[in-house]
């Protein structure tokens, strides 16, 4: 089986949030079972040549707005596997991007097209020799249609994953234009254009062979309206082709035994001496007293609409009454940004509160691994892989109790969850957690996270086999 993955990035490659962290683990656990997979990207400009062994094969040639463009292809690899990685390069489309793959502006949705363009052009200069492409997210929602059009009855079968329902990359009826789709072809583009406006999820949603998401819980959350909007009136039309397939996390790559980043390195034996040491060493690193009191941490995209900020920010005051340290490692929504170094600045909480905007891949190790508690409230999450890497680093996670956060934490088990999405159910939780601290039923319950098996062993044979029905549908 020859599978393509599509996508806007891959870890460590280009690496904007957790969509890549899935494509740089997903295919490598997949070609160990036998699956022959190639992940398509555009190349960014940030994607410094230096870094890896980048390798130039061919050019092809993109017809885009009216015009032949050359695109270059390149391929290297993901790093400690054999799974290839195919980078598009076009100064003028593809160079921009990188930077927040999430945002759906106007040329953010252009430059997704040109790439849509490229990828079925490379497939058809690779003589089709691929069984299925895997595409992901709103970026690559047009692959489906262009096929249909380039390479008609034996195109390839297409798997659509929705990591994230709330960008969706809209455009305009210019934008079908330029990129030449035939729009009588196609019934849900007609649909779709009576508003002059482009829906790319929506497209890539009602065309592709099938869809998945990436939790059980927010596949059935995905068919409410007031979760998915229009992209739910499409789902429910897809029953029999429309799955959800928890994501797993790269064990070798979040590994506490194993962690370069950290000092104290540990397992499930040796974690409280360990998770004591780092958090001793994290304190001064942040200039915070040195004390043995139980250390909150959030690590996330400061995005207010999902990530819970709201809750966070109306009981982070209460929060910090209690005697604990909290930590927070983030960046994106300004005004966010702005309130938590301000409130950081006050006297008072000089001795619990540490905000570091940004985003550092060592110091969120060396958090995580330092942590009791680990906070994520947020709103929606289709699947959310904080609250694993937290719990394979002994700290226990406090999550609003939707989407995969309620796949994967079991309350009073290895996490505590709040089901009302309010700052006193949130606050209440927190206090739990704070209560329970340092109690045997505590470290029972971190040696439970600790042991927790969240790779992707079992669902990469899930996707495997969704992968063997996809292609029998398209037959
Ligand atoms: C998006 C989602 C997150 C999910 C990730 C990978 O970032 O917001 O919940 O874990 O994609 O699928």
């Amino acid at each position: 089986m020859k599978v393509l993955f599509a996508v806007s990035e891959v870890a460590p490659i280009i690496k904007v949030g957790g969509l890549g962290d899935v494509a740089g683990s997903l295919p490598k656990a997949l070609e160990k079972l036998g699956v022959d997979v190639d992940v398509i990207v555009p190349f960014y400009s940030i994607i410094k040549r230096g870094d890896y062994k980048i390798i130039k094969q061919l050019t092809i040639e993109v017809p885009y707005s009216g015009e032949t463009h050359d695109v270059s292809v390149y391929k290297t690899k993901i790093p400690g596997s054999n799974v290839d990685v195919i980078l598009l390069f076009n100064q003028r489309f593809l160079s921009g991007g990188g930077v927040d793959a999430f945002s759906s502006l106007k040329d953010e949705v252009a430059r997704f097209a040109f790439f849509n363009k490229a990828v079925v052009e490379f497939i058809k200069a690779s003589f089709n020799i691929y069984d299925l492409i895997h595409c992901n997210d709103w970026h690559t929602g047009l692959i489906t249609h262009l096929l249909e059009e380039e390479v008609g009855e034996e195109r390839p079968a297409t798997l659509l994953t929705i990591h994230n329902v709330s960008y969706q990359g809209q455009s305009s009826l210019e934008l079908v234009r330029e990129v030449d789709l035939s729009i009588p072809l196609h019934r849900i583009l007609q649909w779709d254009l009576e508003d002059n406006n482009i829906n790319f999820m929506l497209e890539g949603a009602a065309s592709a062979d099938a869809v998945n998401t990436v939790s059980p819980s927010y596949a059935k959350e995905l068919l409410f309206d007031d979760i998915g909007g229009q992209i739910s009136d499409i789902l429910r039309g897809r029953s029999g082709r429309f799955f959800g397939i928890l994501n797993g996390i790269d064990n070798s790559y979040f590994d506490p035994e194993k962690d370069r980043n950290i000092k104290y390195r540990f397992g499930v034996r040796d974690w409280k001496e360990a998770k004591n040491e780092n958090k001793a060493l994290l304190q001064k690193e942040l200039s915070l007293p040195v004390k043995n009191v139980p250390f909150v941490s959030l690590i996330s995209r400061l995005d207010p609409k999902q990530k819970g900020l709201d809750l966070l920010w109306e009981s982070l005051k209460d929060i910090l009454k209690l005697d604990l340290q909290f930590v927070l490692l983030g960046k994106g929504d300004k005004k966010y940004e702005e309130m938590l170094a301000n409130l950081s600045k006050v006297k008072k909480y000089h001795e619990k509160l540490s905000i570091s905007l940004g985003f550092d891949e060592g110091l969120a190790r060396r958090i995580y691994a330092s942590s009791d508690i680990f906070l994520m409230p947020s709103r929606t999450e289709p699947c959310g892989l904080s609250q694993m890497i937290a719990m394979r680093y002994g700290a226990l996670p406090v999550v609003h109790n939707v989407g995969g956060l309620k796949d994967t934490v079991k309350d009073g088990i290895d996490g505590f969850s709040f089901n009302i999405f309010s700052p006193n159910a949130f606050l209440r939780a927190v206090t739990r957690a704070y209560k329970l601290y340092g109690s045997r039923k505590w470290d029972a319950m971190v040696k439970n996270a600790l042991k927790n098996d969240f790779s992707w062993s079992k669902s990469a044979k899930e996707y495997k086999e969704l992968y063997k029905k996809v292609i029998e549908l398209r037959k």
